[in-house]
């Protein structure tokens, strides 16, 4: 679980304009997306997500600035820096995920495989544990 979150780089298009980075769904990331959202006004103090989704999948791209992302699948930890706008993390449902150590200037966007759904955020560390102990047990028997 934890080595299925992974950097992706994005095909970038510069010239003496600037830069333009390209992301299409099913194409560059693993998923449609069917949901954009972004995050920004966090700072060094703040730290964000502490869920897990039982559906959603996403990318996270700090599009301006930068901030770290620490996945947790109940057994490992890894922690990401995001400090490149054509660099993104791919999560995969089921992960726990804290985003924290944000730039002033960051912009932290997310791209979604799902609709915004409550019912499939898991908010609690200890729920999350226990549902991944259950989810071992069913493929490991
Ligand atoms: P939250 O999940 O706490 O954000 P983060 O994981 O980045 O810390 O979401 C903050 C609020 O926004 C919460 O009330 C739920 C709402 N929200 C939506 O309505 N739709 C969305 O797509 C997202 C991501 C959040």
């Amino acid at each position: 679980m934890i080595e299925d979150c992974k950097f992706i780089e994005f095909p970038q298009k510069g010239d003496e304009r600037g830069h333009l980075v390209i992301i299409e769904g099913n194409q560059d990331i693993p998923f449609d997306i069917k949901r954009v959202f972004y995050i920004y006004g966090s700072d060094r103090e703040v730290i964000r997500g502490r869920h897990a989704n039982y559906n959603s999948e996403f990318v996270l791209i700090n599009v301006s600035g930068t901030s770290k992302v620490k996945v947790d699948d109940g057994t490992s930890q890894k922690i990401f820096n995001l400090d490149r706008p054509h660099v993104g993390i791919y999560l995969p449902k089921l992960v726990w995920k804290d985003m924290y150590d944000f730039s002033e200037d960051s912009v932290l966007l997310c791209l979604s495989s799902e609709h915004y759904d409550a019912g499939e955020y898991i908010r609690d560390y200890d729920r999350y544990l226990t549902v991944m102990k259950e989810e071992k047990h069913v493929k490991t028997p």
